[in-house]
């Protein structure tokens, strides 16, 4: 006999939680949309794409209200400590967006609600571990195919044609800055793939590309340098600013080989030949680059509630990621190399 559906609502319809919607409704087995909750002009939008028509501006009263078993938390990344810890305390699994928060003080109380819950799931979502690419290349580096790891470099850099929306995300609430926003996957990346932790980091960035977004407290360019703890070394480039459409790599340096992925973000294998040249498209956004990603992850998420299993990326993952997206930050803001403390 099949299991009952995971009655789940969403927290946040923007521009990742409204697709996070669609693949609950249409794309992920095991879950059922039951409620959603975000700001009032996006619930009309909810109700008619959605199939959805409980719809709630208020997320407590939501998980008051409505028999959930789960929600999944896409709402500015400021407000995820305070939902995840009221979503635990009503007895909801939890599948909250990344980073955990901004503030440590509030990410330290969320982390201690979330371990005296421990049969409750609780999932953050970074979701690059499931694209299926990372996973080939991440087998091929524990097979020993490059040797020991000497350099790592992650690239994450957003296009040019969604300045726009994120002037706007940034200018409504705070994005926690470059490196918490967009390098907080290749800090996990590296992390995951050489094992080792930062232990120092000196980090530049600057607001050339996007002047305006200064005034919004942001950097358009942030560069990183880390010194892991084995004496390997990474760099992060995180910005918003490609031209071409969506610019996520990934760079391994072995003793003996190399690995490199999404090095060209090539949307598919077409290439077109016209005026402008020997052209290929590229990905022109996170949706369009990490779309099977995205599924895989919520349906890893009701998987692990289907079996009792906390999820293999854990609450630590999400705060050593946070603790060294600070550091970098810091790096910025004092000019000076600083220590990371984990
Ligand atoms: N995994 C990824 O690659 C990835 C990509 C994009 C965004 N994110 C994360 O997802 C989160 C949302 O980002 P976004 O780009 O979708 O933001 P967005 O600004 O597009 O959307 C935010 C949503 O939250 C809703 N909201 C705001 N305050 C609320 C409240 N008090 N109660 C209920 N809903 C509220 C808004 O109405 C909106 O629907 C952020 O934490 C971001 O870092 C992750």
């Amino acid at each position: 006999m099949n299991n009952p559906k995971i009655k789940i609502a969403v927290i946040g319809l923007g521009r990742l939680g409204s697709f996070h919607a669609q693949n609950i409704v249409n794309r992920v087995d095991s879950l059922e949309l039951v409620a959603v909750c975000a700001a009032e002009n996006q619930l009309q939008w909810a109700q008619d794409n959605l199939n959805v028509s409980a719809v709630y501006t208020d997320y407590k009263k939501m998980i008051d209200n409505e028999a959930l078993d789960a929600v999944v938390i896409a709402s500015p990344t400021a407000l995820h400590p305070e939902m995840t810890i009221y979503a635990l305390n009503a007895g909801l699994h939890v599948f909250c967006e990344k980073p955990l928060g901004i503030n440590l003080s509030s990410v330290d109380e969320m982390i201690s609600v979330i371990n005296s819950h421990p049969h409750q799931i609780f999932q953050s979502g970074f979701m690059r571990r499931f694209d299926e690419s990372y996973q080939y290349a991440k087998k091929m580096v524990g097979q020993g195919a490059i040797g020991d790891i000497i350099y790592l470099r992650g690239y994450g850099v957003d296009p040019l044609s969604g300045m726009e929306s994120f002037t706007k995300f940034a200018a409504a609430a705070d994005s926690g800055g470059i490196f918490l926003d967009m390098n907080i996957h290749d800090i996990d990346l590296v992390r995951w793939f050489s094992g080792h932790e930062p232990v120092r980091v000196w980090a530049l960035a600057n607001n050339i590309a996007a002047p305006e977004l200064k005034d919004l407290g942001e950097y358009e360019t942030g560069v990183a340098q880390l010194e892991m703890d084995n004496g390997s070394i990474a760099t992060l480039l995180g910005g918003r600013h490609a031209a071409h459409g969506y610019q996520v790599e990934l760079e391994v340096m072995g003793a003996n080989g190399w690995l490199r992925i999404g090095e060209h973000s090539e949307k598919n294998l077409v290439t077109i030949f016209n005026q402008e040249g020997i052209v290929r498209p590229a990905f022109q956004d996170f949706i369009e680059r990490f779309n099977h990603a995205f599924i895989l992850e919520l349906q890893d998420f009701a998987n692990n509630i289907i079996k009792g299993q906390q999820p293999s990326i854990t609450v630590e993952d999400g705060l050593k990621a946070l603790k060294i997206a600070k550091a970098c930050q810091e790096s910025v803001n004092t000019g000076k190399v600083v220590d990371i403390k984990l």
